[in-house]
């Protein structure tokens, strides 16, 4: 069985009522968005970054996987579909996708700031300062800030070297590791590239569709499925 390697950022949960980063010139209550989702923000500001993630961790208890993230399982009937995502949202495994690697953390997950391997699964949306771990520190968001080391990017590119087709979508590319995983892909590898402001980012055979994912998707998983 082949398989297909899915490279996915913000846009792919657009439809689904999630803003991405780069829209609305990335700032948040007119933060920028590398402000607060850092180290930092956390030591001098950790009410703003606890509002920041309660408040996209509260839209995504109402949000629903869209036909982007629905045409991705469909794929699964063809070939071993592997998706790394920079997203933080868990709208790929609520759709049904078998493998799912998240580069940046999950919203839904917070871990113990005196213990990093202490994780736990929030059963509410908001967090707060004083909710403590089994030790008695203070949890906080299990999300990989700007400057902080991305622990899955080892295995991402492990993934990358085995495509044998290679999809990006919804995704400015921007930001690193998770953008250089296109390195990685052996240059014979079809690739694709779904998004409305998709630009040429490789000069090997890359298909552009400037879609949305909604629409974009299940036209490349259908070619893909029945080409
Ligand atoms: N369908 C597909 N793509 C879309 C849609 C849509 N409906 N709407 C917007 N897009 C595209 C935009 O054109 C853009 O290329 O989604 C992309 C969103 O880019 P960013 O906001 O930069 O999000 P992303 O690429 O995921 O950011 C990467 O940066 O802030 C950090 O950790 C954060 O994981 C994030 C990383």
């Amino acid at each position: 069985m082949e398989t297909v390697v899915v490279l996915t950022g913000a846009g792919i949960s657009a439809e689904s009522g999630c803003n991405t980063f780069r829209d609305n010139n990335g700032l948040w209550r007119k933060h920028r968005v590398e402000e607060v989702a850092s180290p930092y923000a956390w030591q001098h500001t950790p009410q703003l970054v606890m509002d920041f993630y309660n408040e996209r961790r509260k839209k995504l208890f109402t949000a629903q996987p869209n036909a982007g993230h629905k045409a991705l399982v469909k794929l699964e009937s063809k070939y071993h579909v592997i998706i790394i995502t920079q997203n933080v949202d868990d709208l790929h495994e609520r759709a049904g996708s078998s493998h799912v690697l998240h580069l940046h953390g999950e919203l839904k997950k917070v871990r113990s700031t005196i213990d990093p391997t202490l994780v736990y699964e929030l059963d509410k949306w908001e967090l707060k300062l004083g909710d403590l771990c089994e030790k008695g520190s203070q949890l906080r968001p299990h999300i990989v800030w700007f400057g902080e080391a991305v622990p899955m990017i080892e295995q991402a590119i492990e993934m990358a070297k085995k495509a044998d087709h290679f999809i990006i979508i919804g995704t400015s590319m921007a930001v690193y590791p998770a953008a250089s995983l296109i390195n990685y892909i052996k240059r014979s590898v079809p690739m694709y590239y779904v998004d409305p402001n998709a630009t040429s980012i490789s000069d090997s055979n890359l298909q552009i569709i400037k879609e949305k994912a909604g629409v974009g998707v299940p036209l490349l998983v259908e070619l893909l499925l029945n080409g």
